[in-house]
């Protein structure tokens, strides 16, 4: 049978750049608490687009990266917090900007780790035979779903899009995947759907409201809490990648951990006594893009040439729900096509 690999990768983030001296300006806060607390000194937001139109940039540019046509794409999934809409899916929306009529769409709700599982996914129907060419696409636009008047969250995330191609070849792409979940912590990263308002009165006295979901529909974080859980999450699906896969850690030339914090980073690079330059980070720029952080980190990988064919690389992620997994990926793209 194949082997499933990744054929191309393409991100898209928006022109609009604000520096924490910018958000300094409006919230109490200042660059030195963000740049030694997270890591983090700017990010982009988008003006006006929303994650469809971001998620088609991407997708758009890996397309230009890649032998494939749109209508070779039979599978497309956009992982996301931030959809355009409840129905339709945001990948549905996608699938019309760029032309992918035979593909079948859907979304994926897995927070951080979301592209991480539509890997999984599209490696599962490519490796079964059921589809050949899957667009997978991590897209957020976090800056609607944010309260900008807290200081604890706003300074934090970003928006972006990130995305890749899979399909089939005779190396082996994806080596290792791994994935789990804990709706035990589902209350530690949350952000509220809309609250139920039942609009007939008679009704309304029946039903009781869901006094749960009442109130705002902005992201909160138990920071602290999502701290202990990330570093917890990412050194167990380090671990588990390596030995179910028989690697050792000197294997991998770079890990592509979710761009949350510097320092949950930092942390994993003194336990896995590792230099600093195996992990790839870009937060410093884009803030915690979520879905995206990981798909935009490995297309700017590629674009900068840091990939060679052969080079095992470890993408590794975590978030809301909770929800972690990772992959290990053997690079197979001779070279990039376009910049
Ligand atoms: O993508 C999903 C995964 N997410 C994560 O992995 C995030 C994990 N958590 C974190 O990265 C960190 O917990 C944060 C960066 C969110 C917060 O860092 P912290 O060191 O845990 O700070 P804290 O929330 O305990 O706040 C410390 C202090 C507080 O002041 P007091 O009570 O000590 O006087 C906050 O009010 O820092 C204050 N603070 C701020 N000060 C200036 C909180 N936010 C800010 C701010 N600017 N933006």
């Amino acid at each position: 049978m194949k082997e499933v690999q990744i054929l191309a990768t393409g991100s898209y983030v928006p022109d609009r750049i604000v520096t924490n001296d910018e958000l300094a300006t409006v919230i109490d806060t200042n660059d030195e608490w963000i740049k030694t607390r997270t890591g983090i000194g700017e990010r982009r937001i988008t003006t006006g687009e929303n994650t469809s139109s971001i998620a088609a940039k991407a997708a758009l540019k890996a397309l230009e990266n890649s032998s494939i046509k749109p209508l070779d794409i039979d599978l497309i999934m956009v992982a996301t917090t931030t959809p355009d809409c409840y129905t339709p899916s945001t990948a549905c929306i996608v699938q019309n900007i760029i032309g992918a009529a035979n593909a079948t769409c859907f979304d994926i709700s897995a927070a951080c780790s979301g592209f991480i599982y539509a890997l999984n996914i599209a490696y599962q129907f490519i490796k079964n035979g059921t589809k050949k060419n899957a667009l997978i696409i991590g897209a957020e636009t976090l800056s609607k779903i944010l309260d900008w008047n807290d200081r604890s969250i706003c300074v934090l995330f970003g928006d972006g899009a990130g995305a890749a191609i899979l399909g089939c070849g005779e190396e082996k792409g994806l080596i290792q995947i791994y994935t789990g979940s804990d709706g035990k912590g589902a209350n530690l990263l949350k952000c509220n759907a809309v609250p139920i308002d039942i609009n007939n009165k008679k009704l309304k006295e029946k039903i009781p409201q869901n006094a749960d979901n009442e109130g705002y529909h902005y992201l909160s974080m138990e920071g602290r809490e999502i701290f202990k859980f990330a570093v917890k999450a990412m050194g167990e699906t380090i671990k588990t990648l390596l030995s179910s896969s028989g690697l050792t850690i000197d294997d991998i030339k770079y890990i592509v951990p979710h761009q949350a914090n510097l320092r949950i980073i930092d942390y994993m690079i003194k336990k896995l006594k590792v230099d600093k330059k195996k992990f790839y980070t870009n937060l410093q720029y884009y803030g915690n893009t979520s879905a995206a952080s990981i798909p935009i980190a490995l297309d700017q990988m590629n674009r900068e040439g840091l990939l060679e064919k052969g080079d095992k690389i470890l993408l590794v992620g975590f978030g809301g729900g909770l929800t972690w997994g990772g992959t290990i990926i053997e690079w197979t793209i001779d070279k990039q096509i376009s910049s």
